[in-house]
């Protein structure tokens, strides 16, 4: 397997650190080529990611990415030149962020939810593109337009992954939308996903406005198995998703192109947390889950499923006393 390594910035380097010792715990065919993508080499070199980084980057079977951010930098820079470029140059289409309750781990919403749902979130389109402009910028004239790109192949290719990831699980997909607002891009959603449907007619389809999702989220998790949704729809129901479900130090992700082409990117869905960089406190779970979602794409369903299940054991165990970034990876790897 080679795979395209990149620690980035804050806690990712730590994180990733036990992410590779459990990848390696279930596979021995691992070689690693590091990045060092993020702050520090912008800092150094004015450089973000440039077309040599690409075509080296394309030479990998996967990409594991730490976390890219740090507040030197201002907002937006990273974001734009490194993480969405990469999710647009490898053309990343399905981004994919899966949200369980594991036993053990307690959940903000009362009761004992029943949460177990990805959501399939469109990773190259939407108001992502940068389809836009502003006229009189500064003046109390100023006019700002964030178009919202949506095309029948970009839509077309999600919706049919979502289906295909919902036949495997507890076959109901939810498109969730804001059709009733966003009239042409609505009904181009829709309509796909009616198509769609007519090739997976075991699997059941429902529809939820973005804002009425939000209270789903919350109230009545249990109701999704798939939710197939635009990029930033997605964006925000992932963060109320793995706030629901132990929060985002959990919450594992792939940025997937689904075609093959192009080496698919998994990453923690949470960022750099400066403030507690260096420190041996982050919980390096959810990159370890990341890995396992990487086994999967890689076709390693059962290496997937090992590191899956002892994650779950090891949460189900968990005390405060034992959760040093190091130590968590020295138990998953104790028990791999
Ligand atoms: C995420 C992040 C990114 C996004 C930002 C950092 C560009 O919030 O991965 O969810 O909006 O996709
Ligand atoms: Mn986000």
């Amino acid at each position: 397997m080679r795979l395209a390594v990149i620690p980035g910035d804050g806690i990712g380097p730590e994180v990733i650190d036990q992410a590779l010792r459990v990848l390696r715990a279930v596979r021995s065919d691992v070689e690693t080529t590091d990045y060092d993508f993020g702050a520090r080499r912008y800092h150094r070199t004015g450089e973000l990611l440039t077309e040599d980084d690409l075509a080296s980057i394309r030479e990998h079977d996967a990409i594991l990415l730490g976390a890219i951010g740090d507040p030197s930098v201002p907002s937006g820079v990273l974001e734009r030149g490194f993480l969405l470029k990469m999710r647009f140059a490898l053309d990343h289409h399905v981004n994919l962020r899966p949200s369980k309750l594991f036993a053990g781990v307690t959940s903000p919403l009362a009761g004992d939810p029943d949460i177990d749902f990805v959501v399939v979130r469109e990773g190259t389109e939407g108001p992502y593109t940068g389809n836009g402009g502003a006229i009189r910028v500064g003046t109390p004239h100023e006019v700002a337009t964030e178009v919202s790109l949506n095309t029948r192949f970009g839509v077309e290719r999600v919706v049919r992954d979502a289906f295909a990831r919902a036949q495997q699980r507890r076959k109901k997909l939810t498109l969730v939308h804001k059709t009733n607002v966003l009239t042409f891009a609505g009904s181009l959603w829709s309509r796909t996903v009616d198509e769609v449907a007519t090739e997976f007619p075991d699997v059941s389809t429902d529809y939820c406005h973005v804002d009425a999702a939000t209270i789903y989220l919350v109230t009545d998790p249990g109701r999704f198995d798939v939710i197939v949704t635009d990029n930033l729809f997605g964006d925000i129901i992932t963060d109320i998703a793995a706030a629901v479900s132990g929060g985002i130090g959990l919450a594992a992700s792939g940025n997937i192109d689904a075609t093959g082409t192009n080496p698919s990117m998994f990453e923690p869905v949470h960022g750099s947390a400066p403030d507690i960089a260096g420190q041996g406190k982050a919980d390096p779970t959810a990159a370890i889950l990341s890995v396992a979602l990487l086994l999967r794409q890689l076709g390693d369903e059962d290496a997937a499923t090992r590191i899956e299940k002892v994650v779950a054991d090891d949460l189900a165990g968990r005390t405060d006393a034992a959760s040093g970034t190091t130590e968590t990876g020295d138990r998953i790897v104790a028990a791999l």
